[in-house]
């Protein structure tokens, strides 16, 4: 079997569709015959499972960082779609929410193994480390926003903090491309570069091979961009208008795959526990889900 492709699903901003997109997209890759992996990596509120006829997990992620189970094989659950199964979050232990570095490091790891044609990291809010580690590690991730400028600027933030993270993680044992990285992150500092091609740019004369795994690391890369909840025809510009933008400042693949219109059904859905696109499958929004997906597929099946 080819290695699973794995896709983190981010946005920064909390309630704008994250788990309903990984919900949804995954039940269509199902219907395209394809087998899902749901990983819930929402380690302080998880609630995907919800989303997947789900009512009580018994097992999850807080039982593989004790120590209680020793793969992640051993914690997955069926789910309310065949071919399928779901890693679940933790919802109620606080020191789960910032889990150490070396236990995301080592989910992150083996989530790698996992036997599937698509895995999807359904990620909470927030664009902190313990977050956007996730976006960073793989290099496929869908990242969600309602265009409202507040959650565009959210986006932004994740997408920003999560190329940092990746590239100091790639130099992470020399102090003075950290430094620089980080001197591009902080407003504070006086940055010399407006956008990260400028600073390997910058980094070049002196690190030039460094400058150049930097480039790699980044054409690797492919992002995704979904629109949500959109209510007017001109709110579709705006994620054209962000991707332009991503591409300009943070150097990355930025793929606008679609948007999902606003729609009543989408909360109805969630009552039932069930996909909107399995729940109902012939309105609006499920037609924008299964172009969202068929983008995706076509997107990343073969890549890699
Ligand atoms: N296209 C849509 N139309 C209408 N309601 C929607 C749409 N997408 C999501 N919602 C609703 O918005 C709410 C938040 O959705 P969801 O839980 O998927 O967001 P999230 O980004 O995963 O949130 P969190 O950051 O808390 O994990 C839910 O009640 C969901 O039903
Ligand atoms: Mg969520």
């Amino acid at each position: 079997m080819d290695n699973a492709v794995i896709i983190s699903v981010g946005g920064g901003k909390g309630g704008v569709g994250k788990s309903t997109i990984t919900a949804n997209i995954g039940a269509l890759l199902v219907r395209n015959h394809y087998s899902v992996g749901f990983i819930d990596a929402d380690l302080g509120g998880a609630n995907l499972h919800l989303c997947l006829g789900v009512r009580r997990p018994l097992r999850g992620l807080q039982d593989y960082l004790t120590g209680k189970y020793k793969t992640l094989e051993e914690i997955t659950v069926p789910v309310s779609l065949p071919n399928s199964w779901l890693i679940s979050g933790a919802s109620d232990i606080l020191e789960l929410a910032n889990p150490r570095f070396s236990q995301k490091q080592k989910i992150i790891r083996n989530i790698a193994k996992m036997e599937a044609d698509f895995v999807l990291v359904d990620l909470g809010a927030g664009s902190d480390n313990h977050v956007t580690d996730f976006y960073a590690a793989f290099p496929c991730g869908i990242i969600v926003t309602d265009g409202l400028p507040t959650s565009i600027e959210n986006a932004y933030g994740f997408l920003k903090n999560g190329v940092l993270r990746g590239l100091v993680r790639l130099f992470s044992g020399n102090g003075e491309i950290v430094d620089s990285v980080r001197r591009f992150s902080d407003p504070q500092s006086g940055r010399a570069y407006a956008t990260v091609g400028e600073m390997i740019e910058g980094l070049t004369r002196r690190f030039p091979r460094a400058a150049q795994e930097m480039r790699r690391w980044l054409q690797r890369r492919r992002t995704f961009l979904v629109l949500n909840m959109v209510k007017e025809s001109e709110d579709v510009r705006v994620g054209e208008r962000f991707a332009e933008m991503v591409k300009k400042y943070l150097s990355l693949n930025i793929y606008y795959i679609g948007y999902i219109v606003f729609s009543p059904d989408v909360r109805k859905s969630i009552k039932t526990m069930r996909p909107l696109v399995e729940y109902c499958g012939a309105s609006r929004a499920a037609e924008c889900f299964a172009a969202v997906t068929n983008n995706l597929i076509a997107l990343t099946k073969g890549c890699f």
